[in-house]
């Protein structure tokens, strides 16, 4: 199965996906990361890796709709199954997610659906939340409104700052995306409607559900 990866920034999560391959416990390729920015650090991490990067300015391009179709267009000469939204910064339009309807993934730093866009740390600190976490969805046409596959729940102190609570969050991150995608390689998450499960999987404890399985 071969993954295309979208980023805009540092790459954390997508260092992870492309370990995760290395290591052998996802069985797929990731084979291109596609930017809309050329300093991003993730296309460093790419390159190290050896893998292709595609570097789209946005500026090129008329429209959302007309980016995107240039995006569609390299995922399906790359035949890529599954699409990971890695802290990529552009809203995709429908033209991107009908291509590939519940083959796009994201992860967002908070327990969904609170505190859904940008800013998020800072908005659950300001709110006064006693928790907050991180969220691997499939991406619809809303911004992180799409189908939850699996969440970790952190706690909020209240000594937290927005950069303290990220860390603690990411470390989740870190391990929650490897591992949805890790199923989905597997075949084993079905979708009904907006409902996700994920088969064989164990969602009886905290702070994950489904419990992780392999990071
Ligand atoms: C992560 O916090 C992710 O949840 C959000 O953007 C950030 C990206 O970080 N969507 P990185 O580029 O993966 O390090």
């Amino acid at each position: 199965m071969k993954i295309a990866v979208l980023a805009s920034g540092r790459g954390s999560n997508f260092k992870k996906l492309v370990e995760a391959v290395k290591d052998g416990k996802i069985k797929a390729e990731i084979s291109i990361l596609i930017t809309d920015r050329e300093a991003a650090k993730a296309a460093d991490i790419a390159r190290e890796f050896n893998i292709n990067v595609c570097y789209l300015p946005f500026k090129k391009f008329p429209d959302r709709d007309a980016y995107d179709r240039k995006i569609v267009s390299i995922l399906k000469q790359e035949d890529i199954s599954l699409v990971c939204l890695a802290g990529y910064m552009r809203i995709v339009t429908p033209t991107l997610i009908k291509a590939f309807k519940n083959r796009i993934m994201n992860i967002h730093p908070s327990l969904l659906p609170a505190f859904p866009g940008l800013g998020v740390h800072k908005k659950v600190l300001e709110y006064g939340a006693k928790f907050s976490g991180a969220t691997v969805h499939f991406v619809d046409t809303g911004v992180d409104t799409g189908p939850i596959i699996i969440q970790a729940v952190v706690p909020v102190k209240p000594e937290d700052t927005p950069e303290s609570l990220a860390e603690r969050i990411l470390k989740w991150e870190h391990k929650i995306y490897p591992q949805a995608v890790k199923w989905f390689t597997e075949d084993r998450i079905k979708i009904d409607g907006r409902i996700v499960t994920v088969e064989k999987a164990s969602y009886d404890s905290l702070p994950v559900i489904p419990s992780l399985e392999d990071f």
